[in-house]
C-alpha cells in the first residue's frame, strides 16, 4: 500500500455545534494505519458526528480533519473513494434487490464488472444472504439490511472503514464473521474506526478505545490503560466505561425506577 501519511485519521481541535448544542467539543485524535479503533460513549456523546466529519458529511466549525493523508475539507471526493462507510441507520434503496443495490454501489466506485461480481458473491455467501439476493430490500429483516450496508462499505476494498454500530442486529455467527474480517483486513493495513455500545465487542476487537462523553474524549487507550485510568485494575470494559462516564451508579438508578 502506498502510504505517505503517519496517521490514517487525524483530528485536531475539532469543534462541531448544532445551533447552541456542542456535539463535538474541540477533540483531537490520531489513529495509526492498521489500527482497529473503537468509539464508545453514551447516546448523544458525539460518536456519529465525529465519524461523519471524517467523511465530510458534516463540516466542523473549527479544527482540521485529515484522512489517509488528505484534508477532508479540500479532498472530500478522494476521501470518499478511499473510505468505506456504514452509517448507523443506512438508507438503502428499498425498491432494489440486494444484488441490484450492491451492483449499483460497485458501479459508483468504478469497480470492474468481474471483480465486482466475485466480491459481491463472496460477501453474500460469507454473511449467509445467498439465495435472498434477488429479493427486494424492503422484504429483508433489519439484520439482513445491516449486512447489505456492511457489504456496501467493504465492497471497493477501502483503506479505511468507518463503521457506525456495525454489529447492530447481527446474529452471533454473522457478528463473528465481521469481527474476523476486520482482523483479516487489519493484516492488510486497513484501518477501522467503529462505534459500538456492545462493550464485549470493543474489548475483543479494538486495539484502542476512545470513550466519548458530552462531545469530549474522556479517556483513550488500550484496555490496560483504560483500566488504570479508571483505577479498576482487574475490571472489564463495562465497569471502566460506567466509572469513566460517571454513570457508575446504575444500580441506584434502577432501584429508583422500580421503587
Ligand atoms: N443533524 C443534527 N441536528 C441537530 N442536532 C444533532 C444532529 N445530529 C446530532 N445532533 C446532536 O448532537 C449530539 C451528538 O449526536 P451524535 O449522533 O453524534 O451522538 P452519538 O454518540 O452517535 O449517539 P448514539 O449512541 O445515540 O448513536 C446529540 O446531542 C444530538 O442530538
Ligand atoms: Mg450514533
Amino acid at each position: 500500500m502506498n502510504q505517505n501519511y503517519t496517521y490514517a485519521v487525524e483530528l485536531k481541535n475539532v469543534l462541531k455545534r448544532y445551533n447552541e448544542l456542542v456535539a463535538v467539543n474541540n477533540i483531537s485524535l490520531a489513529i495509526k494505519p492498521g489500527e482497529i479503533f473503537g468509539l464508545l460513549g453514551p447516546n448523544g456523546s458525539g460518536k456519529s458526528t465525529t465519524m461523519k466529519m471524517l467523511l465530510g458529511l458534516v463540516q466542523p466549525e473549527a479544527g482540521s480533519v485529515h484522512v489517509l493523508g488528505l484534508n477532508v475539507k479540500d479532498d472530500s471526493v478522494a476521501v470518499k473513494n478511499l473510505v468505506g462507510y456504514a452509517p448507523e441507520s443506512p438508507h438503502l434503496y428499498e425498491f432494489l434487490t440486494g444484488i441490484e443495490f450492491l451492483d449499483f454501489i460497485g458501479d459508483i466506485y468504478g469497480m470492474r464488472a468481474e471483480e465486482k461480481q466475485t466480491r459481491i458473491n463472496e460477501y453474500l455467501k460469507a454473511l449467509q444472504l445467498e439465495g435472498r439476493e434477488g429479493d427486494m430490500i424492503s422484504s429483508y429483516s433489519e439484520g439482513m439490511k445491516q449486512k447489505i450496508a456492511l457489504i456496501a462499505a467493504f465492497l471497493h476494498k477501502p483503506q479505511l472503514l468507518i463503521l457506525d454500530e456495525p454489529l447492530n442486529g447481527l446474529d452471533p455467527r454473522s457478528a463473528r464473521i465481521v469481527k474476523d474480517l476486520l482482523n483479516k483486513l487489519k493484516l492488510q493495513g486497513v484501518t477501522t474506526i467503529m462505534s459500538t455500545h456492545i462493550l464485549e465487542i470493543a474489548q475483543a476487537v479494538c486495539d484502542r478505545i476512545g470513550i466519548m462523553y458530552q462531545g469530549n474524549i474522556l479517556a483513550l487507550g488500550n484496555m490496560e490503560e483504560l483500566r488504570q485510568m479508571a483505577k479498576l485494575p482487574s475490571s472489564g470494559l463495562e465497569d471502566v466505561f460506567l466509572k469513566l462516564t460517571g454513570t457508575g451508579d446504575v444500580k441506584a438508578v434502577v432501584e429508583e425506577l422500580f421503587k
